[in-house]
């Protein structure tokens, strides 16, 4: 079976043990890794690379590298590595608790960036060069083309920008995931840049596999291991309500001629609430759905497997444990329903332009202009990343933000005076959707948003703090467009911090 994993002849004599290949990895130097999600990332030699930095560290000896990957990965790469001390700069997507505290210790740098341009970026040599791409794949063809495995993430650009390569074959993987790939070869920098010829979600515009020049690869490294994701948690009350105002507010656009019947292609963020919605769609009345989306969840599989959803172009896979383990058991029903492409193109803004995307994404907290904050804890603390959300509120036809309207019991609202971090400015909001209601801000003013969102979106502990301050603002501020009372706007988040909790 693993003979068969490596089609071409000559690169079996670069296999070897994890080990052996993080030894070919210095320290000081860049690594990039496959993995989106808990999909599709090394799972051996990041291991191996932690102990053999812990062993370093522990000898008095410097030893850290930049990582960059596709997005978050799993407990094996970024945690080990992050619990090592062994990365010392990361980009462009963390979602691992022990790098998390790294970073909002100070201790680790870390650029959250959008993920439509980690690619491009690589290519224009901002970001320094690529001295080593570390990737995982479930097989190389006797051709020497490697195929993919349940992510495909930036994988084409470090393989192609990467000095060295070192490859994971994981026959976990199930092998009908081969042909489910989209690599497009198609991508330039300007002035050469050409339209991207994808028209509709299930369009084929690329290879099934990477191309990889052979003498670059320096090892190979056989495991058997299961991608691992968190589980999501099951719908709770407040979930399951926005799903409710979500599907009552596709009824009414359909209805308005503004959304045809199958809807348009769906976007949906990472996260709970994100998930829910989705499992709402199952007992929806759409039908031929398709998602143009960055990961395929549970709740998209639940609607691929109702036949709502005819089909689904992402990224990668993002499952819980029990969907990895059922999707991978049970490829062949799903394979011809689902096509896997880069990042750079799964969240391009041209396409998700061209599509009309139905972006619906998770955040923090929104204030009461429609201002989200997506990524930072009380401004400072960094919960996961921008990730794709800025790719798709930008360019869909409709955006729409999501969330309880309460956090950490009460204590905190999620609709505040003023953001303590700005990720989508109010244009690239244009729904705004809690348990308490949806609030639809397209073509109104500052001031017209601001009372919707309190009216709606707010819950009723904060509403008359909320509409109190903007009473106050409406008489004192500055300026009456967006009115704002400087020296408080921020005194929720400040309350917080000293009080533990936003009410006063
Ligand atoms: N203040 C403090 N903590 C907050 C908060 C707030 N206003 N809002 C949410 N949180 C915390 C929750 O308490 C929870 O913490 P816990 O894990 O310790 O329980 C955590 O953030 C996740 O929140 P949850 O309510 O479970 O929502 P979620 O799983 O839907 O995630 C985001 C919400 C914003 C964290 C998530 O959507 C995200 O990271 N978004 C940015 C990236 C993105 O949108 N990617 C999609 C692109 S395709």
């Amino acid at each position: 079976m693993k003979e068969r994993r490596i089609g071409y002849e000559a690169l079996r004599s670069k296999l070897m043990s994890a080990q052996d290949a993080a030894r070919l990895i210095a320290p000081g130097t860049t690594v990039g890794m496959s993995g989106f999600t808990g999909s599709g990332y090394p799972k051996a030699v990041p291991l191996a690379l932690a102990e053999r930095i812990e062993a370093k560290h522990a000898a008095g000896n410097p030893f850290s590298l930049r990582v960059w990957t596709g997005a978050s990965t799993g407990p094996e790469l970024d945690g080990a590595l992050a619990k090592a001390d062994g990365i010392e700069f990361r980009l462009p997507y963390n979602s691992d608790p022990i790098a998390r505290d790294k970073i909002n210790r100070g201790e680790m740098e870390y650029f959250d960036m959008h993920l439509s341009q980690v690619a491009p970026m690589a290519w224009q040599g901002f970001l320094g060069p690529l001295d080593t791409a570390l990737v995982e794949i479930s097989g190389i063809r006797p051709d020497g083309s490697l195929i993919p495995s349940s992510s495909v993430g930036n994988n084409k650009t470090w393989l192609d920008r990467a000095s060295q390569v070192i490859l994971e074959v994981n026959s976990w993987q199930n092998p009908a995931l081969e042909g489910m790939h989209d690599i497009y070869y198609g991508t330039a920098l300007p002035p050469h840049r050409v339209p991207i010829p994808l028209v509709r979600p299930d369009d084929r515009i690329g290879e099934t596999g990477f191309r990889c020049d052979p003498a670059k690869i320096i090892a190979i490294v056989e495991t058997d291991a299961p991608d691992r994701n968190l589980p999501f948690k099951a719908p709770d009350e407040d979930a399951r309500t926005i799903a409710g105002h979500l599907l009552e507010f596709f009824r009414h656009e359909v209805a308005r001629g503004r959304l045809p019947a199958s809807l348009l292609p769906i976007q949906s963020g990472v996260g709970n609430i994100a998930n829910a919605v989705l499992t709402g769609l199952v007992d929806s009345p759409f039908e031929d759905m398709t998602a143009y989306t960055e990961v395929i969840q549970d709740g998209m599989l639940d609607l691929l497997a109702a036949g709502k959803l005819r089909m689904a172009s992402a990224t990668a896979f993002s499952l819980s444990p029990e969907a990895a383990a059922g999707l991978n058991a049970d490829m062949e029903r799903f394979r011809d329903k689902m096509v896997l492409r880069p990042q750079e193109i799964s969240n391009h803004p041209e396409l998700i332009r061209r599509l009309g995307c139905i972006a619906m994404n998770g955040l923090i907290e929104a204030d009461i202009y429609g201002n989200v904050n997506s990524t930072h804890v009380m401004g400072s603390r960094i919960q996961n990343g921008i990730g794709g959300s800025g790719d798709f509120a930008r360019n869909a036809y409709v955006s729409i933000f999501m969330t309880p309207s309460l956090a950490k019991g009460g204590a905190i609202s999620a609709i505040v005076p003023q953001v303590s971090h700005v990720d989508h400015i109010n244009q690239d909001v244009q729904i705004l959707v809690t348990e308490q209601g949806l609030a639809d801000l397209r073509g109104l003013s500052p001031k017209q948003r601001a009372r919707l969102i309190i009216e709606k979106c707010a819950h009723p502990l904060y509403r008359p703090a909320l509409s109190d301050y903007f009473e106050r603002a409406l008489r004192s501020s500055y300026g009456k467009h967006s009115p704002s009372l400087l020296a408080e706007a921020l005194s929720w988040h400040q309350r917080f911090v000293e009080t533990g909790t936003m009410m006063a």
